[in-house]
């Protein structure tokens, strides 16, 4: 099966590696039958998926009513944790607000490049917001009173934000195929923008969204456009069956090879994972392992990346180095195999990271 992007008529030049076979030439997934989209709806889903871009650059304009109501609308529609649509919407249509608001997320990109370090000065030079340009303000904000919801939220309280991102997705999509714009900007401090639009407590603004027409779209994400991070292949980011373990060279049995399939070649063949067969080209582009710099005998990070990757590797080398791709879990396992524990290292937590 080839994987290459869908036709993109409008954007000469987008990312080349989206993974996605041609959905006018794709058979129906089997079982799909009589459900499936036609090939030119399926189509029109998958270009608003890779079309999208956070947007920071507007044209000013405005958005109608009735397409507003649309967008708000497919919003209205996102799947949400016990149903518990933990979303509401403010409008935000004052200029002196706007201003307020603007003012927050400037001081808040300040403190954001200092914070970053050595990639303060490119950080600064990054546009990351949209706020006085876009024709709508949009604030989304999680209710008070989240607690009274428990139905998938016991151990997982954040699933009510997670349930608001899929709010926000869809009325990303939905702007895409509108021809609108729009950009998240998570750029404030939550009790100061809280303050401004008089919040009740318990309540959480979790984004400032920016709505409108735009002069072009990116053909791709800005941040890879300026070489701030770059798309990672998708086959490096699925397992089969568990996490997969941190190669552990101190261990006899990977000495004498019997679990020499545990890790990729470096060079860079994709592991033969079921989630993605085949999916993208090896080597793994992401920047910021170290391997070699892994003191002997000590777990390594994560093969997927932990969540600091992207800092650390950003700050480190604009120009991605190759790495290994992930170890896998022993092809004949069917449950995860425990992650071993180092001659004299830590013992590696459920997330991969040294504890
Ligand atoms: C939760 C969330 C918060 C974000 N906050 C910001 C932000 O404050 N400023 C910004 O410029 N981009 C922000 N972004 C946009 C990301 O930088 C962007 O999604 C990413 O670079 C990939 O680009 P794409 O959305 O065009 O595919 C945010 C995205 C998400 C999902």
């Amino acid at each position: 099966m080839t994987l290459s992007p869908p036709p993109n008529p409008q954007a000469p030049g987008a990312e080349p590696a989206a993974a996605s076979p041609d959905p006018a030439q794709a058979p129906n997934a089997p079982g799909a039958g009589a459900h499936a989209f036609s090939a030119a709806e399926r189509e029109a889903v998958y270009r608003a998926i890779h079309e999208r871009r956070d947007m920071r650059h507007f044209a000013g304009g405005r958005v109608d009513d009735a397409t507003l109501q649309r967008l708000l609308t497919a919003a209205h529609h996102a799947p949400s944790v016990g149903f518990m649509q933990p979303w509401r919407f403010i409008r935000v249509r004052s200029r002196e607000r706007r201003a307020a608001i603007h003012a927050l997320v400037e001081q808040e990109r300040v403190l954001t490049a200092r914070a970053l370090g050595e990639r303060e000065d490119d950080f600064m030079r990054l546009k990351v917001e949209g706020v006085l340009e876009c024709a709508e303000l949009l604030i989304v904000v999680l209710p008070p009173g989240r607690e009274a919801h428990v139905f998938g939220r016991r151990t997982l309280p954040e699933m009510d934000l997670a349930s608001a991102a899929c709010a926000i997705q869809n009325l990303w999509l939905a702007a895409r195929a509108e021809g609108l714009g729009m950009g998240w900007v998570s750029l404030f401090d939550p009790q100061a923008l809280s303050e401004l639009l008089g919040l009740p407590p318990g309540s959480r603004p979790i984004g400032v969204l920016c709505l409108g027409p735009v002069p072009a779209f990116y053909a791709q994400p800005m941040l890879a456009e300026v070489g701030w991070a770059q798309r990672q292949p998708l086959a490096a980011l699925c397992f089969d069956e568990g996490w997969p373990q941190p190669p552990d060279p101190c261990s006899q049995s990977m000495a004498t090879g019997d679990v020499a399939n545990r890790d990729a070649p470096a060079t860079g063949a994709a592991p033969a994972s079921g989630c993605a067969p085949g999916a993208e080209p090896a080597p793994v582009s992401a920047p910021g392992r170290t391997p070699a710099a892994a003191p002997a005998c000590a777990p390594k990070a994560d093969a997927a990346g932990t969540g600091d990757r992207h800092l650390r590797a950003s700050g480190t080398s604009p120009t991605p180095t190759p790495e290994a791709m992930p170890a896998r879990p022993a092809p004949t396992s069917p449950t995860p195999r425990p992650v071993a524990a180092a001659a004299s290292g830590p013992t590696p937590s459920p997330d991969g990271s040294p504890a």
